[in-house]
């Protein structure tokens, strides 16, 4: 497996371009989407006409080449941009997220050159929405055990794909979906294969869009697979290679989702700060009293060292894509740490803010249910945690 075309720095001071990025990036989530994620997240519509302009600033596809349509910039730049999103909305950070780490890196990872040509293109240019299928309604954290099934035709051109697929984070409007799914049941984990999916394919269909507690502008639903023929030019990464191809993505999104949670954090705590000096109480601002400070420093500490975690796993995964090795660990630890930092940070910023935290005029609400999935998705805080003990106890 060929993890980098070209070479990567594995400084982490910024570049020229990644600053010019990170102003335009702020720019554009501060003017263009935080103005809306209140009304989105109410009608738990999906944004795509903020889609659509992510995509035509490039950031649908922001590691990807420029030859396969997108932004041919590095991890640096991907997390700076999610925590800049997040910051705005943390919808519209999943949804790109999605695009960028878990359908796009798989294919440029894995992908033949006509793949890469014809799958990337269309969708790191965000002319088409991506997506990463991978949990089943029985099999969650347990991913290798999977019930549905893709069977080889007679005639050796297509595979006959059936079963339903859960939690398929922006499924109602994927265009293209990165499938794995059972080809030899009988070797458990090494019989799953990875499978491009066009989604206007007859034999594909869409469940239910789920309701959710938070990140609701973000859509996510079952789909279903009713004999739907794949042809075989269509395998990514070869027969019995789904598995790992699915554990190496998850491991560059873990880092997003880092730094999406980092970025709903940072909103949060930004907040708490303007409030805790404009609010007074007996006299004074509320800043002014130690059991406010001790919340401030606690949430500003949690955030730093989320940071330093998330850079630690860019430089790792930087390190992994220029010379080979992997970064599992790293980025677990930084999904892990900035996800329980976001659940704590958005907590305690919304007590800060007392009764007015806890109403739906102002967004604390909103970043406390958003930061809740940052828990849950790409891999519990107890997936998370396993995957650190395991490689420090030597268990793999
Ligand atoms: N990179 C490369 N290979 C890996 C790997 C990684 N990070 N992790 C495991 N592997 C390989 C192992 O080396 C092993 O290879 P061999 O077959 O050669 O031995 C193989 O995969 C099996 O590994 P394990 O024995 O460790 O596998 P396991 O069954 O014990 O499971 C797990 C490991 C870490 C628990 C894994 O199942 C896991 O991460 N589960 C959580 C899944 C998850 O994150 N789901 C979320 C899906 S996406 C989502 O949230 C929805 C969305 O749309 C955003």
């Amino acid at each position: 497996m060929v993890l980098s075309e070209q070479f990567r720095p594995l400084s982490l001071a910024l570049t020229e371009e990644h600053e010019m990025l990170l102003t335009a990036v702020r720019d554009f989530a501060q003017r263009e989407i935080a103005p809306v994620a209140a009304e989105y997240d109410e009608s738990g519509e999906f944004p795509l006409d903020t889609v659509r302009k992510m995509g035509e600033m490039g950031l649908m596809g922001i590691e990807m080449p420029e030859r396969y349509g997108g932004a041919g910039m590095d991890t640096l730049a991907h997390v700076l941009t999610m925590i800049e999103i997040a910051k705005a909305d943390a919808s519209h950070s999943t949804i790109l997220s999605v695009n960028n780490s878990l359908y796009c890196n798989g294919i440029l990872w894995f992908g033949t050159e006509t793949q890469k040509r014809e799958w990337i293109s269309p969708v790191a240019s965000g002319e088409e929405i991506g997506a990463y299928s991978l949990t089943e309604p029985m099999s969650g954290s347990d991913a290798g055990n999977m019930a549905s099934r893709a069977t080889l035709n007679d005639a050796g051109s297509h595979y006959l794909i059936n079963g339903r697929k859960s939690w398929v984070t922006s499924a109602p409007f994927a265009d293209r979906i990165v499938l794995f799914t059972m080809t030899a049941a009988e070797d458990k984990h090494r019989g799953i294969t990875c499978f491009l999916i066009d989604t206007s394919q007859p034999g594909f269909s869409r469940g239910k869009t789920e309701p959710k507690l938070g990140i609701r502008a973000s859509a996510t639903s079952e789909i279903i697979f009713d004999d739907y023929a794949c042809p075989v030019e269509n395998v990514l990464g070869g027969v019995g290679q789904g598995f790992k191809i699915a554990m190496t993505v998850l491991d560059a999104g873990r880092i997003g989702i880092a730094a999406q949670a980092l970025g709903i954090a940072e909103a949060a705590y930004e907040a708490a700060l303007i409030y805790a000096r404009e609010r007074e109480a007996f006299g004074a601002p509320i800043g002014n009293y130690q059991m406010i400070q001790q919340k401030i420093a606690d949430m500003k500490t949690r955030i730093e060292a989320g940071r330093a975690l998330i850079y630690q796993a860019v430089i790792a995964k930087e390190r992994a894509l220029a010379s080979g090795g992997r970064y599992t660990s790293e980025a677990s630890m930084a999904k892990l740490f900035c996800s329980e930092a976001a659940a704590y940070v958005t907590d305690e910023a919304l007590q800060i803010h007392g009764g007015m935290g806890y109403s739906k005029e102002m967004p604390l609400e909103r970043y406390y249910r958003d930061a809740r999935i940052t828990r849950i998705y790409e891999g519990t805080s107890e997936i998370q945690r396993m995957v650190i003990a395991r490689k420090e106890l030597g268990l793999r």
